[in-house]
């Protein structure tokens, strides 16, 4: 469903992707893990046309988007995506329906303010919220009931592919453990591709069904989950038992 070939990106003299190879089968959840700043956001930006990759080619279902398209065509292109953002990034000035059905009020996937409202209070429901909440503002929300608006929002137009950045970041570890429970049901029961960045590796084990690191902006290892803790990879070994000591080093 996505494929990246040999991508690069720089921002001025800072090499981040340095010729990344990935594949995504279309229904697999991928897990993308590495370190903070290693170019994770970068490369679902790069997929989304919200960063234009240097070289390299990307494809999704089979269509060249290395270079995003203008006007109707990239509507519709985003029409197939639904994105949970890194802290959540919902709209203050907007009430939690609003935000959920956000897509729904406008653009190509536009429907009566009616039915939008009431499709924002069953995608609520999904993610374990009660319809009195819909005419709330984010604000009045805890952390983790603003990551399940999110997640509403994300699912709110039935997308074919969902990409989650950081999806547990700022929760405590027992909602953490509730919002992957809730990725991953919902991407088996929508039959969804994933792509999911994090550093968490609870969350790694909860939704992944392949994982690959990013490292030195290059792909260092992939694989499925559970050949994970067997891969001999010292990067990726480093990396999961979160070691000090390896070839990755700290930055202080
Ligand atoms: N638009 C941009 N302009 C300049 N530098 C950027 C931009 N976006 C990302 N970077 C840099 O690229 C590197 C990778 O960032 P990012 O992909 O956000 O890392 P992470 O793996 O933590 O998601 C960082 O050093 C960041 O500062
Ligand atoms: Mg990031």
């Amino acid at each position: 469903m996505i494929t990246l070939e040999a991508v690069h990106k720089s921002f001025g003299p800072k090499r981040v992707l340095r010729g990344v190879d990935l594949t995504i089968p279309k229904g697999e959840s991928m897990v993308i893990i590495g370190g903070s700043g290693t170019g994770k956001s970068v490369m679902l930006k790069s997929v989304l046309g919200l960063v234009t990759p240097d070289q390299g080619k990307i494809s999704v279902d089979g269509q060249d988007v290395t270079h995003a398209q203008i006007g109707r065509d990239r509507d519709a292109f985003l029409a197939r995506f639904g994105m949970l953002f890194q802290g959540g990034a919902l709209f203050d000035s907007l009430t939690v329906w609003q935000n959920v059905a956000f897509r729904l009020l406008r653009g190509s996937l536009k429907r009566p303010k009616a039915e939008a409202r009431e499709i924002a209070i069953e995608k609520l429901r999904r993610v374990g919220l009660t319809p009195d909440v819909a005419d709330l503002f984010p604000s009045e929300l805890s952390g983790g009931m603003q990551k399940r608006v999110g997640l509403a929002r994300a699912i709110a137009a039935e997308p074919e592919i969902i990409f989650f950045d950081e999806p547990t970041t700022g929760l405590d570890p027992i909602m953490s453990g509730v919002i992957n429970d809730l990725i991953r049901e919902i991407v088996v029961e929508m039959g969804a591709t994933a792509m999911t960045i994090t550093h968490d590796m609870t969350s790694v084990r909860a939704i992944a069904d392949k994982v690959a690191m990013l490292h030195d902006g290059v792909i260092k290892w992939t694989g499925p989950i559970a050949q994970m803790d067997e891969s001999g990879d010292p990067y990726l070994d480093q990396f999961i038992h979160g070691r000090a000591e390896g070839p990755i080093e700290a930055v202080r």
